[in-house]
């Protein structure tokens, strides 16, 4: 029997510096230093993540190899997010990872970012598989995306948004009741005990499968605004009721446009993933349409939906497994689609 493949996984590509090592399929050690730099900007600043990817990459894959139990010459191979992203944080990880690959003389492996939030199902957690040919709703801070998913390296583009991600929505929403970045978790967390029908907020009308949120970010602003001219305290006193309803409005754009997907396709596997597939609300969500409709769905266990190493190491495992390891001529890339 061949020996197990061991791949250590780096991802960069926006504000987290994660490193993960794996046997095959099985994960042996998870890794991310989360940038708490941005919190004051309402955003990620492109300058400060890199610096600040500098300052981790080193000290997290030495956690990573440590946690795993493993030294970098027990290593088959480096994957690494080559894009989509922020090119300044993905060219600290990807000449990293090259540099020492090189100097183990074993390949890197460039990885999408995009796929990598899919196959992270795949990672050998003791939940089921989603079965191919399945639907995937990928929600993260820069992308939306419904999904036709074949193979591991096969995925077809149903449906994205023509303007911000789900993640940017729920982050600028956050921002204009002057909750800290990224406020996609806090308004997931106050919406809990808030009463989702007490604001009503509009659907944009989109063609096809797209998204779009931009329109839903302007009427929340007009509608904050409005308020506050009337009582200054609004957003505070509100603050629960205005999150579920944000939340909900989110959600139900989200389901919509993939319950209708799902019936065209014929298709009833239906999987989440990205960031956002953390939202509480939108679990439950999903769980709703499944029960009605007889769907079987699978999210990922939380610390695989934000971005992390594992994810990136599972596709790396699955693109050397296919043949496709690059060259390290490969220059990152800030746009790189996914079909
Ligand atoms: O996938 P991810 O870690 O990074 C990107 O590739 O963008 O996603 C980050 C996004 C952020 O916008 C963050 O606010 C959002 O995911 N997010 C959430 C939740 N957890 C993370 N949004 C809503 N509810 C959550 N529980
Ligand atoms: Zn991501």
């Amino acid at each position: 029997m061949p020996r197990p493949l061991i791949v250590l996984g780096i991802e960069s590509s926006c504000d987290d510096t994660a490193a993960a090592v794996i046997k095959e399929d099985t994960i042996l050690s998870n890794i991310t230093a989360t940038q708490s730099v941005h919190k004051g900007y309402g955003g990620v600043v492109p300058e400060l993540a890199s610096r600040a990817h500098q300052k981790s990459i080193i000290p997290v894959v030495d956690a990573a190899l440590k946690r795993a139990k493993m030294n970098p010459e027990d290593l088959d191979a480096i994957a690494y997010t080559r894009g989509p992203g922020l090119l300044g944080s993905l060219l600290v990880g990807s000449s990293f990872a090259k540099s020492m690959a090189q100097s183990l003389e074993i390949p890197a492996v460039p990885v999408h970012h995009m796929k990598a939030h899919v196959l992270a199902h795949f990672i050998n957690d003791g939940n089921p598989n989603p079965p191919f040919p399945f639907i995937c709703l990928t929600v993260s801070g820069g992308h939306t995306q419904l999904l036709k998913v074949s193979s591991p390296q096969e995925f077809k583009i149903l449906g994205e948004t023509i303007d911000d991600a789900a993640g940017e929505a729920f982050d600028k929403a956050a921002k204009m009741m002057g909750l800290p970045y990224p406020g996609g978790p806090e308004v997931d967390r106050l919406a809990e005990v808030g009463n989702p029908g007490s604001h009503s907020f509009t659907k944009p009308k989109v063609d096809g499968y797209n998204f779009s949120f931009s329109g839903l970010k302007t009427n929340i602003l007009n509608y904050l605004e409005r308020n506050r001219r009337k009582d200054p305290d609004f957003v505070k006193k509100n603050l629960e009721d205005l999150s579920a309803s944000i939340r909900h409005t989110i959600v139900e754009i989200l389901m919509e446009q993939l319950e209708a997907v799902v019936k065209e396709q014929g298709i009833k596997h239906v999987a989440l993933a990205g960031g956002v597939s953390a939202n509480k609300g939108l679990r439950k969500a999903l769980q709703d349409r499944a029960d009605q409709f007889g769907w079987s769905t699978y999210v990922p266990p939380f610390e695989f939906c934000t971005d992390n190493g594992a994810m990136i190491a599972i596709t790396g495992y699955y693109e050397i497994k296919s043949g496709a390891i690059g060259s390290l001529h490969m220059p990152p890339t800030a746009r790189w689609t996914i079909d």
